[in-house]
């Protein structure tokens, strides 16, 4: 079964192609970072328009590469939410149209499911359960996964998320928008020691994070420090040290309590070396494996959704798919707690 994956959600146009049989065909991806740089951050207008602009020249570059014609589809998964209703009412439009079109189903997916299922594009894959770190720019969770459909939410973050809490400081550093990559090359010149920052929630004794105090902890180090680059390079690496800490101490104790032994990280975050050498280390030395999507399916792509389409279909129907009419999106959507989380189970036509 071939599926066509579409992912709109927020600043980068994802179009994939997935087969169940022999894994990812292809994928093509537009990053909109350059457009929304000048505004230092995402402006949800610009970014739906841009969208329009590059979902069929992509989906044409996908089926190229492929090396497959629309003909050849068996379904379709776009991601229904979270993210930017105007962004996602994109890929829903295009996705529900080109199923109707092509009389198969076009499926929402949820963009964290997305995310939490990267790993499995990898080798080796990861085998149900598993714990899931998700750390993204909107979101800070960790979750056990049993299986496609079954999240269970441990904890997650109060308030910023920790990609946030990393663009956030980024700013604060001078670093352009999204700082999170920068900042992490800047803590690569930092010294360690020479700041030490809060690692809030540490030991709060359940799985939920904290990160926006750190920020605040960093704005007032900035002012009382010398402005120069050997002291920011410092405060970054401070600042990374601590959300690091944090992460890698929660994500050991959610092994522990569940007494499972794969953990899962992904999103943007996930992307961020230091956090990869350190949770490696700590997993391995609890007799664990620690499993990372390829960097390029850190952050947002469609060969994500797409995978979690074929997932959630074969799931459902084994290789006889059903067919969805209509669609909705979901700005914001609870993975783990919503009882309708069904996104995908296609409706018969009348
Ligand atoms: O998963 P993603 O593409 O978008 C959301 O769904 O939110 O994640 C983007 C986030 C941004 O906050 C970005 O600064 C952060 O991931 N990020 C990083 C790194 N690369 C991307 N944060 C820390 N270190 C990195 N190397
Ligand atoms: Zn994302």
């Amino acid at each position: 079964m071939i599926v066509l994956g579409i992912e709109t959600s927020c600043d980068e146009t994802g179009v994939a192609l997935y087969d169940n049989a022999r894994g990812l065909l292809s994928h093509a991806l537009h990053s909109q970072i350059e457009m929304h740089r000048e505004y230092g951050g995402v402006v949800p207008e610009l970014a739906s328009r841009d969208h329009i602009r590059r979902i069929a020249p992509l989906i044409r570059r996908a089926l190229s590469e492929a090396d497959c014609t629309l003909n050849a589809i068996d379904a379709i998964a776009y991601t229904q939410g979270p993210g930017l209703a105007g962004a996602l009412l994109v890929g829903a439009s295009v996705g529900a149209a080109l199923g109707f079109a092509l009389n198969i189903p076009a499926i929402g997916i949820h963009h964290l499911e997305g995310h939490l299922l990267s790993p499995l594009l990898s080798t080796p894959a990861p085998q149900f359960p598993f714990i899931a770190l998700l750390v993204s720019g909107g979101h800070t969770q960790l979750m056990r996964v049993d299986g496609v459909g079954q999240y269970q939410l441990l904890g997650e973050t109060v308030d910023d998320a920790a990609g946030e809490a990393f663009d956030k400081t980024a700013k604060l550093l001078g670093l352009g928008y999204p700082g999170g990559a920068a900042l992490s090359i800047l803590a690569e010149r930092g010294r360690p020691g020479r700041f030490k920052l809060p690692s809030p929630m540490l030991h709060s004794g359940d799985f939920n994070f904290s990160f926006s105090g750190l920020k605040t902890a960093v704005l007032t180090l900035i002012h009382q420090q010398p402005e120069d680059p050997q002291t920011y390079a410092d405060i970054a690496w401070a600042f990374q040290n601590a959300v690091i800490t944090v992460l890698t101490g929660k994500a050991l104790a959610a092994l522990a309590e569940s007494g499972l032994s794969q953990l899962v990280v992904a999103g943007g975050v996930g992307a961020n070396k230091q956090l990869r050498c350190q949770l490696t280390e700590k997993t391995e030395a609890a007799g664990a494996t620690v499993f990372y999507p390829q960097l390029e399916f850190c952050t947002d792509n469609g060969a994500m959704i797409a995978l979690a389409g074929a997932l959630r279909l074969q799931a459902a129907y084994g290789d006889q798919v059903e067919f969805a009419r209509g669609f909705t999106v979901r700005a914001r959507w609870n993975l783990a707690q919503d009882p309708e989380n069904a996104p995908c189970v296609p409706i018969k036509p009348e």
